[in-house]
C-alpha cells in the first residue's frame, strides 16, 4: 500500500470564489526543503484520459509567480472547548470537585479527557478521563501523574453521571460513575445491567501542580498540540472549589446542582436560537461567566440526557439537546500560515483558476473561481459551479476506507496515489461520506485544508473524473465552441439569490449539483419563474439538504436522514441542522423534490459502465425540433465519452410526473442498455424484491426533459452525471455536443420560449 508516490507538497486557499479586486490566500506545506515555484493558471481541461483532449492548463502572469520559502505545516484535528479565563479562576491548588454527564462512542480507547487543566507534555494539573479503567481522576506534579479510577470501563454510547473530588491537604481523592439511561437516550435499554457504574476513594501520592495551560474539554494540552481527544456526547460539566459532600453528589445525577464554591458551569444549550446554533461560545451559568469557544467544529443540536423521544426539532426543546458531541477526527480549519496573497486584477476574465506550485518534480494545484465584478455579468451565459457539492465529497475515502466500494461500483476501485495518501492520513479530514473514528457520520465540512480531490486531473477509484474535474469537461467545451460564459459558485448564489441569476440569459450546473440549500433552491425557481433559462447537465442535482454555516462560509452542513442514498445515517433525534434549524436529510422529503424545478429527479446510480439515450414521440414534436436538429431520430445520443463510455451514466435523473415534472414536460429521450449494477433508489423502494436492477426495473433509468417556464424561460435537463464526459467526443462533432450547443444557442435568443404548440403530457 505505500509503494505509490505520495505528495510532498499541499495546499489550500482561504475562500473557493473570489471577485477581481479581492483577496485570495493560499496556504502550502512542504516537506521538500528549499523553495516552491508558485503561479497563476487558468484551467480548461483536467482529464488525463488519452480518449479526450487531454490535460489544458495556460499560464497566466501575474504578481503571484514566483519563489516562496517552502516549510511544513502541521494538521491537528480534534475537536474541545477551550475556556477563556483570565483570571485563573480553573488555576486549582485547594480542595475541589468535577462533574459531567457523558455518552463516550469510544468508551475502552485510553485518556479520553472530559475536561480539566492538564498538561499531557509534562504530567501537569488535574483532568477528569475515561478510558478502559472507567472513569479517572489524575493529579500531575510535572513530573508524572497519579491515578484513581472506577476500575470498569463504561459501555459505548450510554448516558453517565461522572465526577470527581479531591483534597490536596489529605490527598484523598475520589471517583464515581452511575447510569443515567432511560427509554430513549442511549444505545441500550435501562432493562438490563451494564459495565460502568463504579465509586473509588483512596490516597494519590502526587502534589495537585498547576498547568501553565488552558482549561479544556474534551481535550488537553500536549505543547503546540491538543491531544487525549474525548470521543462521544458531554452535557453540562461544571467544577467546584471544594469536595461535594455525599447528599450534593447524589443530587447530581438529577441534573440539580449546588451554587456553593461552583466555579463553572457550562450550558451547551444557552446558545441554542431558534435559527440554530451557529456561535462557537459556550455559556457558562457559573459566577465568573468562564465562556468556553468551541474548536475545530464539534457537532451541535445533538440529543442530550433528557431527550424524550417526542420531539425532534431541537431548536423547540433545548434542554433536551444540551450535548456537544466532539470527534478526535473533527476538522474545522488548518490554521496554516498564509504563503501568499493574491488580489485578482480588475481585468482578469471570469473562469476556472488554480494557484500551481511546483517543487523538484512535485506538482500540486489549488483551484479556485474568479467571479466577475460583484453586481455584474460579463457574458450571457453563466457556470453555477456547486462547491457546496465539492466539499461533500471532500476527501472522501469510501474507496480505501469503504468495504462496499466494491459492490457499489461493479468493478475493482482503482486507488491512486492521493487515495492512499489520504488513507494513511486521516488529519487531512473527512468527507460527508464517511464516518468518524467513532462510528458517527460527518455532516460537517470545511474547505479550510488540502483536499486531494478536489484537483484538475485527480480520477476517481471508479475510474473517471467526479464533481470538479468532471466539471472542466464543461469549461473545456464551452471553451472550445467559443460561448462566452462567467463562472460563479452556488455561495454565491446562496447568499445572493435571485439578483445574481437574473443578470444572464442562460444558467449552466455542472455534473453533479447534488448539495443545495434552501436560499439556493429559491433563486434557481425564482429565476426560471421570471423567465430565465437553464440547462441542467448533470445527474442526481438538487438532492440533499445542504446548508453554509452562516458565520463561516468555508463550512458546509449536511444531516443524512432515513432514506436516500446514503453513506449514513443520522441517530434518532439528530436530523435538523445545527447551522439554521431546519429538517435535513432530501429535499423530496420537505416538498421540493427536484422533477419539481428541473423535470427530473434521482432514480438510480451505478458506475460499472455507462449507456446512451434513445428519442421518444416527443423529440418529433414541432416545438422541440431545435433541440433535435441535426441529430436522426433513431440515432443513439451519447453512445460513447469519457465517463464510463457513454452519456447515460453513473447517477441517472427521472421524469416523474407523480414526484412533480411539470405539466407540459417533453421527454425527449430516455437511457437504455444499463446493467443490474442501476438499482433503483432506495427512497423509492417500499417493499423489497427481487429484479430491482435496471434491466427489469423500468423506472431505473435516465431521461431528457424539456419544459417551457413562465415569462418565455425554459430547462433542459440531460439527467446523468457523465453527459458532460461525452461531449469532447471526434473532436467535440457529436449529438451530446449538438444537442448542448442547439439549446444553449436557442436559449441566448431572445425570442420567447412560450409554450410553442405545448399540451400537458400525461406520459406516466
Ligand atoms: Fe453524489
Amino acid at each position: 500500500m505505500t509503494n505509490a508516490r505520495q505528495p510532498r507538497l499541499l495546499s489550500y486557499s482561504d475562500r473557493l470564489s473570489v471577485a477581481p479586486s479581492e483577496p485570495i490566500e493560499f496556504k502550502v506545506s512542504s516537506l521538500i526543503p528549499g523553495e516552491f515555484t508558485a503561479e497563476i493558471v487558468r484551467l480548461q481541461h483536467g482529464d488525463r484520459n488519452p480518449e479526450g483532449p487531454g490535460f489544458r492548463e495556460h499560464i497566466i502572469k501575474s504578481v503571484a509567480s514566483g519563489q516562496y520559502p517552502a516549510r511544513a505545516q502541521d494538521i491537528d484535528p480534534g475537536s474541545f472547548i477551550r475556556v477563556d479565563d483570565p483570571s485563573d479562576r480553573l488555576s486549582l491548588t485547594g480542595a475541589f470537585s468535577l462533574h459531567a454527564f457523558v455518552f463516550p462512542t469510544t468508551a475502552e480507547q485510553p485518556r479520553q479527557v472530559v475536561l480539566g487543566r492538564y498538561a499531557l507534555d509534562t504530567e501537569t494539573g488535574y483532568a477528569l478521563e475515561v478510558g478502559p479503567e472507567g472513569v479517572t481522576l489524575r493529579i500531575g506534579d510535572g513530573t508524572g501523574s497519579s491515578v484513581i479510577s472506577t476500575g470498569d470501563p463504561l459501555y459505548g454510547s450510554c448516558w453517565y453521571s461522572v465526577g470527581a473530588t479531591y483534597d490536596p491537604q489529605t490527598r484523598i481523592g475520589r471517583v464515581w460513575a452511575e447510569s443515567v439511561i432511560t427509554s430513549t437516550n442511549s444505545l441500550v435499554a435501562s432493562t438490563v445491567p451494564i459495565s460502568g457504574p463504579g465509586n473509588s476513594e483512596g490516597t494519590l501520592d502526587r502534589e495537585l501542580g498547576v498547568a501553565p495551560t488552558p482549561f479544556l474539554i474534551a481535550a488537553a494540552n500536549a505543547g503546540n498540540r491538543f491531544e487525549a481527544h474525548f470521543n462521544g456526547k458531554i452535557e453540562r460539566p461544571a467544577v467546584w472549589s471544594r469536595v461535594l459532600t455525599d447528599d450534593e453528589i447524589c443530587a447530581l445525577r438529577d441534573g440539580s446542582e449546588t451554587r456553593t464554591h461552583l466555579v463553572a458551569l457550562w450550558d451547551f444549550a444557552a446558545d441554542i436560537t431558534s435559527t440554530g446554533v451557529t456561535t462557537d461560545r459556550v455559556r457558562d451559568r457559573g459566577p465568573w461567566a468562564l465562556h468556553g469557544t468551541c474548536q475545530q467544529g464539534p457537532a451541535r443540536g445533538m440529543t442530550g440526557r433528557l431527550w424524550l423521544g417526542v420531539d425532534e426539532r431541537f431548536t423547540l426543546v433545548p434542554s433536551e439537546y444540551a450535548a456537544i458531541h466532539f470527534h478526535d477526527d473533527d476538522l474545522e480549519d488548518c490554521g496554516w500560515d498564509t504563503d501568499l496573497t493574491w488580489t485578482v486584477p480588475d481585468d482578469l476574465p471570469s473562469g476556472a483558476y488554480a494557484l500551481r506550485i511546483t517543487q523538484d518534480d512535485e506538482v500540486d494545484r489549488q483551484p479556485f473561481f474568479v467571479l466577475p465584478p460583484r453586481g455584474s455579468a460579463t457574458a450571457d451565459v453563466v457556470l453555477v459551479i456547486p462547491t457546496a457539492s465539492y466539499l461533500a465529497y471532500a476527501n472522501e475515502h469510501l474507496a480505501p476506507g469503504g468495504a462496499f466500494a466494491q459492490s457499489i461500483f461493479g468493478q475493482t476501485p482503482v486507488l491512486g496515489a492521493s487515495d492512499l495518501y489520504l488513507h494513511e492520513h486521516p488529519e487531512l479530514g473527512l468527507s460527508l461520506y464517511d464516518l468518524h473514528s467513532d462510528g458517527s457520520g460527518v455532516h460537517l465540512s470545511s474547505l479550510r485544508r488540502p483536499i486531494v480531490n478536489l484537483r484538475p486531473d485527480k480520477r476517481t477509484s471508479l475510474g473517471g473524473p467526479w464533481q470538479f474535474p468532471a466539471d472542466l469537461h464543461l469549461v473545456d467545451w464551452l471553451t472550445e465552441k467559443g460561448i462566452e460564459f462567467d463562472v460563479v459558485t452556488d455561495l454565491e448564489v446562496h447568499q445572493e439569490g435571485v439578483e445574481l441569476l437574473s443578470q444572464y440569459q442562460v444558467v449552466l450546473t455542472g455534473s453533479h449539483p447534488e448539495y443545495i440549500t434552501r436560499e439556493t433552491l429559491d433563486a434557481w425557481e425564482q429565476y426560471l419563474t421570471q423567465g430565465g433559462r437553464a440547462l441542467y447537465l448533470g445527474g442526481n442535482g438538487f438532492y440533499w439538504v445542504t446548508n453554509w454555516h452562516p458565520e463561516k462560509s468555508h463550512v458546509i452542513e449536511v444531516r443524512r436522514g432515513e432514506s436516500g442514498i446514503r453513506a449514513w445515517q443520522a441517530q434518532p433525534g439528530e436530523l435538523h441542522l445545527q447551522t439554521n434549524g431546519e429538517r435535513g436529510g432530501l429535499w423530496r422529503w420537505r416538498g421540493r423534490a427536484p422533477q419539481k424545478l428541473v423535470g427530473v429527479g434521482f432514480a438510480t446510480q451505478g458506475f460499472d459502465y455507462s449507456s446512451y439515450f434513445v428519442q421518444t414521440e416527443d423529440a418529433a414534436e414541432p416545438a422541440v425540433a431545435f433541440i433535435v436538429d441535426g441529430i436522426k431520430p433513431d440515432e443513439k445520443i451519447g453512445d460513447f465519452g469519457l465517463e464510463g463510455g457513454g452519456a447515460s451514466g453513473f447517477e441517472l435523473d427521472r421524469y416523474d410526473l407523480t414526484l412533480g415534472t411539470p405539466p407540459g414536460s417533453r421527454l425527449l429521450a430516455t437511457s437504455e442498455g444499463h446493467s443490474d449494477n442501476y438499482p433503483r433508489v432506495s427512497e423509492e423502494v417500499q417493499f423489497t424484491m427481487p429484479h430491482m436492477g435496471a434491466t427489469m426495473d423500468y423506472q431505473a433509468r435516465g431521461d431528457i426533459v424539456y419544459f417551457p417556464t413562465h415569462n418565455g424561460g425554459a430547462v433542459f435537463s440531460t439527467s446523468s452525471i457523465a453527459w458532460c464526459g461525452s461531449l469532447s467526443h471526434n473532436d467535440y462533432d457529436n449529438n451530446v455536443s449538438r444537442m448542448t450547443e442547439n439549446v444553449i444557442r436557442r436559449f441566448l435568443d431572445n425570442t420567447p420560449l412560450s409554450a410553442e404548440g405545448s399540451m400537458p403530457s400525461t406520459r406516466p
